[in-house]
């Protein structure tokens, strides 16, 4: 154990800026001024624990080929947040499950493959899980109608998804009867059944990672749920085009409630399901409706209270 104590350990301003740059370059965290003293106090452990005695060699190792792939790994554990659950907002999952997934399904031709949903930064597993689920009780079968993908930068969390031991914070919106019948409880925690865990496939993914991400294929439906709004708009650019490249003409991006394309890019459009809004790459010759401006109604809708309806 090092003798340094964190006091010796102060994040200049210019190391700030280095590692700030650096962690937005490589994998899309961008640290403020708020959570600078976030960001020193988890750099200082790795620090301490390596026993490097300071912010720069720490630097200078993160940057390394082949040490530095590993400690990245390591350090991306600590910095990234994983908050997720099993059924979170529901209307947007209902309305894949209920209206999206129909209607691909519709269109695709006799025989064809099963539609690709892409669960990207998926953390620990509740996101594919729960679509994996709530497609299952309507009557799809996994394989032949549907295949879940899921894929997060983070090695603990993707760990933790495939191991599917759920602590009971995982199940707030969950519905007794639907944990009692997809999950075994054993001291407290709540072991994912087979049934629903072999179909979803967990791999290891940086979103900004050009040349894994060369090696997806296409995709029907991709989820993208409270990931980018830790990212700069630079860099939500950068993942929403490989989006837009990687999914299927006529496929459907679901990004988090807190999440919209405006300032981001016009390449999709904004469309009203029943139970949620949600955005679509447009068939090649179909007419678009602007996204700002179906944005922009959306939002007026919300706020007009004087009963006129929409403008
Ligand atoms: C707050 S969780 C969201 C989990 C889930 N989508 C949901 O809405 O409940 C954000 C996840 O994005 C992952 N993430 C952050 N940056 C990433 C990147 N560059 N590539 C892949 N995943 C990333 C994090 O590791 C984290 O698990």
């Amino acid at each position: 154990m090092s003798l340094l104590q964190s006091a010796d350990l102060i994040l200049t301003d210019a190391e700030f800026r280095m590692f700030r740059d650096f962690f937005r370059d490589v994998c899309g965290l961008s640290f403020g001024e708020d959570s600078r003293f976030l960001l020193e106090k988890r750099l200082a452990r790795r620090v301490r624990e390596l026993e490097l005695g300071s912010f720069r060699s720490y630097y200078y190792m993160l940057r390394r080929d082949e040490s530095g792939e590993q400690e990245l790994a390591a350090v991306i554990d600590e910095l990234t947040t994983n908050e997720t659950y099993f059924f979170r907002e529901r209307n947007q999952l209902e309305a894949l499950v209920g209206e999206v997934l129909p209607e691909l399904l519709d269109r695709r031709v006799r025989g064809g493959p099963p539609i690709s949903i892409w669960s990207a930064g998926c953390s620990s597993g509740e996101e594919p899980y729960t679509i994996v689920m709530m497609a299952m009780e309507a009557g799809y079968v996994p394989g032949r109608d549907f295949r879940v993908y899921a894929s997060d930068i983070s090695r603990r969390v993707l760990h933790k998804a495939r191991q599917g031991i759920y602590r009971p914070a995982s199940f707030r919106e969950t519905e007794p009867h639907v944990q009692r019948r997809h999950f075994n409880e054993k001291d407290g925690h709540w072991q994912i059944s087979d049934d629903v865990k072999r179909h979803v496939m967990f791999s290891r993914l940086n979103l900004l990672d050009p040349s894994r991400l060369g090696l997806l294929g296409t995709m029907d439906v991709i989820l993208c749920r409270n990931v980018i709004i830790y990212f700069d708009i630079e860099t939500k650019r950068q993942v929403i085009d490989v989006f837009s490249e990687k999914l299927q003409s006529g496929g459907y991006l679901l990004l988090g409630h807190a999440e919209s394309l405006i300032n981001v890019t016009s390449a999709f459009e904004l469309r009203h399901l029943k139970r949620d809004l949600v955005y679509r790459k447009p068939l090649p010759g179909e007419e678009r409706t602007d996204p700002w401006h179906a944005a922009a109604r959306a939002a007026i809708r919300v706020t007009d209270t004087d009963g006129r309806g929409e403008r």
